[in-house]
């Protein structure tokens, strides 16, 4: 008789297929061909493309290439339906996505099927985890869409967005874009990525079946023209795009200066880090979530494994033998653990990148068994012996390759962690919580898992820092993405701030150094004594430094009189004061709130000791001195009162644990100040950015920068530690494009003219920098508009960290 044993010993898994006829009798009822879906109704197929499912090579669907006119087409449908869409209200769009949420549910298997044909990912994954998510993401914003009116108040739709999804996710990724925006009352332009468009036009049917009112959701195939299209689409209000840093980078130049709204979440290299008092066993499993989950193909794959050096050996043969179980096949096939690469392009790519790994001399291990040969298939692939500089170690290879190198101490495995462009997710490995708790704010990432790996939840926003983009998807923190804050209707401080514009547009960003006057013009008999030369000079690290070009900047204050010089910054200031602002970085961000909040009030009691004077000052460059003075040392305390008051959130995500929404301040962040309301307009974005623990390089206003300079003197006096606040004065724009253009600035915030803008955008690109830009003029003076959460919003970056506790 056969033993137990025996049988356990030569047991082997049989097929186990998830049938696929609903899939098949889905597409042939559309003839295998579909057109756009616009306003409601299918267009007819047009210059159409294959569709293939990536594990047979077989193709099985046709859809059409979106042309600049269907673009046109839907972003027209989508600005009619607007108006329509907001009248709604909040609770008339919970009940549209209630029924998305219903139908993704009661069409689940029929939407995991198909999303296995195209894609090649296992059913295992999109029944399990694709397609829960993506119900649970359109009743997670059913519920923001009820409560919109009270928890967003004084914000409105962003308008029309134009949404660009990947193939990695194709029908999760559809739900994160679309959920919010349709909550938040925007209508909608998306286009699913040309090599997975299946599932996005069989949810455009379920809308349909909703009664989705026409318009509200148009769904355009094609390739990246189809997506430029949207992008340079005037009709558009925002821009949302997922997918590689190299066409985040193209969007983010091509939307510059037009005012769209923009998001971004590109990619990542996210470091694994295990530290030697881990459970080793978990760790193991962790790792297969992290790399083989959907092949690798994922964002936020835990694709760099480091480990503590004592139990390296350990973990890499437990590894070994995980990898020699792995289970790789028919994407349809309920037992496999992975399905195929979705496209042979991307097969190609991977094994180039393995290749350029061999060459540098890594060492590269794959399990014993066979990989099918027919289809775009891949096997988990390990490599050790990487060094952290290599083409393997930096690049995103998304695919089931991880590369593993080893670390001593936590500070050692924090810089390797971060030794990359990106910042996307981090996983941390260890049983000590005080341990993975040091670390996690440590690595910048937007997502840190602790003992855990890719967890999604709609309630715990998603998102990168550095070059894996900008903005947040999920939470409350990802609605802010599809709305804008109200603005108050003309008032008199926005006219006095336009004509001051207006008259400082003469000398506004020339460039042009204006020679000094002769004597005789400063000491004019009819304008009286001349006042006292004053020559203020650049405040960099807490001194006041001359500027590098030895050239200065002549001040004619409201009478015409010259009333001082001040330097002229350039290019090498700027880099100074970087530098200086990173040296005070890292202290100034782990001071308390309680800390900042005393030197935000200590610098009001001293601006307040010296109002008059200030207040003479401003009299003399034409603004209201005592009004101005007062509006600041209010402002101040605002931001002295936010300081210890700004909290994150405790996230209910089902499961067993918690996970952190922490504010963390960006970094470094370049400021050009408005150049109306020379002190306020100053303190209003410094003040936020330092209460938040940013330290700052501030342009002051081009034509009173006399302001902050004197503000300086009171910085001096009041506690803030060197290099916090750093000002150079000079040409704004030139200034703020050179902080646009600097790889160490983490922002750039520019507020001036529509040309500033477009540079500033520009420029950012650079180190897909966060910005924030405008030339509408604010009413700095009035309290809704010149402070508050927008700022601190601006100022953060919200960093989710999971930590799942029990037995
Ligand atoms: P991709 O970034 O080219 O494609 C993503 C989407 O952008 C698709 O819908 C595509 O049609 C569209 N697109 C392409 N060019 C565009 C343009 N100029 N303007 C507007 N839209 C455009 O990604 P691709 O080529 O499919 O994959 C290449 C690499 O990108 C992958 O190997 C991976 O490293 C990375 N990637 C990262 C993703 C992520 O989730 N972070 C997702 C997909 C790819």
């Amino acid at each position: 008789m056969t033993s137990v044993r025996e049988v356990f010993d030569t047991m082997e898994y049989g097929p186990a297929p998830e049938g696929d006829a609903a899939a098949r009798e889905w597409l042939s009822r559309h003839g295998a061909r579909f057109g756009q879906y616009i306003g409601g109704t299918w267009t007819k197929p047009a210059a159409p493309f294959d569709v293939s499912n990536p594990a047979t090579g077989k193709v099985i669907a046709q859809v059409s290439q979106g042309s600049k006119r269907d673009v046109d087409a839907a972003v027209k449908a989508a600005r009619k339906a607007l108006p329509g869409w907001q009248a709604l209200g909040g609770h008339g769009r919970a009940r549209y996505l209630y029924a998305l949420a219903r139908a993704v549910q009661r069409n689940s298997r029929l939407l995991a099927v198909l999303e296995s044909m195209d894609n090649g990912k296992s059913i295992r994954e999109t029944r399990d985890i694709d397609v829960p998510l993506v119900a649970r993401h359109f009743y997670h914003h059913a519920g923001w869409a009820q409560l919109i009116e009270s928890e967003f108040a004084g914000h409105h739709a962003a308008g029309v967005v134009g949404q660009i999804i990947p193939w990695n996710f194709p029908l999760l990724m559809l739900a994160w874009k679309v959920a919010p925006a349709l909550a938040a009352g925007c209508t909608i332009v998306i286009k699913p990525a040309e090599f997975t468009p299946l599932t996005a036009l069989l949810f455009a049917e379920l809308a349909d079946a909703a009664a989705l009112p026409a318009g509200v959701l148009n769904i355009v195939t094609g390739d990246g023209d189809t997506g430029a299209a949207i992008v340079a689409h005037d009709g558009i209000d925002k821009i949302a795009f997922t997918g590689s840093t190299e066409v985040g980078r193209i969007i983010r130049k091509a939307t510059a200066g037009s005012g769209k709204k923009l998001s971004l979440e590109l990619g990542g290299k996210s470091p694994f880090v295990v530290f030697d008092d881990a459970d080793l066993d978990s760790v193991v499993e962790g790792v297969v979530d992290a790399i083989w989950f959907n092949q690798g193909q994922v964002c936020c794959a835990g694709s760099r494994l480091l480990v503590q050096e004592g139990v390296s050996d350990r973990l890499i043969a437990k590894l070994r033998a995980r990898m020699e179980t792995l289970r790789l096949g028919s994407p349809l096939d309920k037992s496999v653990d992975m399905g195929a690469i979705v496209a042979p392009v991307q097969l190609e790519r991977i094994r180039s990148l393995v290749d350029a790994g061999k060459a540098e001399g890594a060492e590269m291990w794959q399990p014993t068994w066979a990989c099918p040969q027919d289809g775009c298939f891949y096997p988990p692939t390990l490599f050790t012996n990487v060094q952290p500089s290599s083409t393997i170690a930096q690049v995103e290879i998304f695919g089931p390759v991880l590369v593993a190198m080893t670390f001593r101490t936590p500070s050692e495995a924090v810089a390797l962690a971060n030794n990359t462009t990106y910042g996307l997710a981090a996983s941390v490995w260890s049983e000590s919580i005080n341990l993975a708790l040091d670390i996690a704010p440590k690595i910048k990432a937007g997502v840190v898992w602790i003992n855990s790996t890719n967890l999604f939840d709609a309630a715990a926003g998603f998102g990168g820092y550095r070059e894996s983009g900008f903005g947040r998807e999920g939470g409350r923190e990802g609605m802010y993405e599809y709305l804008v804050p109200e603005r108050l209707s003309e008032t008199d401080d926005l006219a006095a701030g336009r004509a001051a514009r207006a008259a400082s547009k003469s000398t506004r960003g020339s460039g042009a150094v204006r020679p000094l006057r002769r004597a005789a013009e400063l000491d004019d008999p009819d304008r009286g004594a001349p006042p006292v030369d004053r020559t203020p000079k650049l405040f960099i690290g807490g001194k006041q430094v001359r500027p590098d070009s030895g050239y200065s900047i002549r001040i004619i204050g409201a009478d015409g009189r010259a009333l001082g010089e001040v330097g002229e910054g350039n290019r090498k200031d700027i880099r100074n004061a970087v530098e200086a602002a990173h040296a005070a970085s890292a202290g100034w961000s782990k001071a308390t709130g309680h800390a900042r909040a005393q030197i935000l009030y200590y610098i009001a009691e001293n601006l307040s000791a010296r109002a008059d004077e200030l207040a003479r000052r401003l009299d003399a460059l034409g603004v209201g001195g005592a009004a101005e003075v007062e509006a600041t040392v209010r402002r101040l305390f605002t931001y002295g009162a936010w300081a210890d008051k700004y909290d994150g959130q405790v996230h209910q995500v089902p499961l067993r644990g918690v996970a952190l929404a922490m504010n963390e301040p960006i970094g470094v962040v370049g400021v050009a100040c408005p150049e109306e309301h020379p002190l306020l307009g100053f303190v209003s974005l410094v003040a936020p950015a330092i209460c938040a623990g940013n330290t700052v390089v501030a342009i002051p206003s081009e034509r009173a920068p006399l302001a902050a300079t004197d503000f300086y003197q009171v910085l001096e006096t009041s506690d803030v530690p060197s290099g916090v606040i750093n000002v150079v004065t000079g040409v704004t724009d030139t200034l703020a494009r050179t902080l646009a253009e600097h790889d160490d600035v983490d922002a750039v915030w520019y507020f001036g003219s529509p040309e500033g803008v477009k540079a500033v955008e520009l420029a950012s690109a650079g180190n897909m920098k966060r910005t924030w830009c405008e030339f509408d003029r604010r009413a700095w003076l009035d309290s809704r508009e010149g402070e508050g959460r927008e700022f601190l919003r601006q100022a953060t970056q919200v960093k989710n960290i999971w930590i799942p506790y029990g037995e």
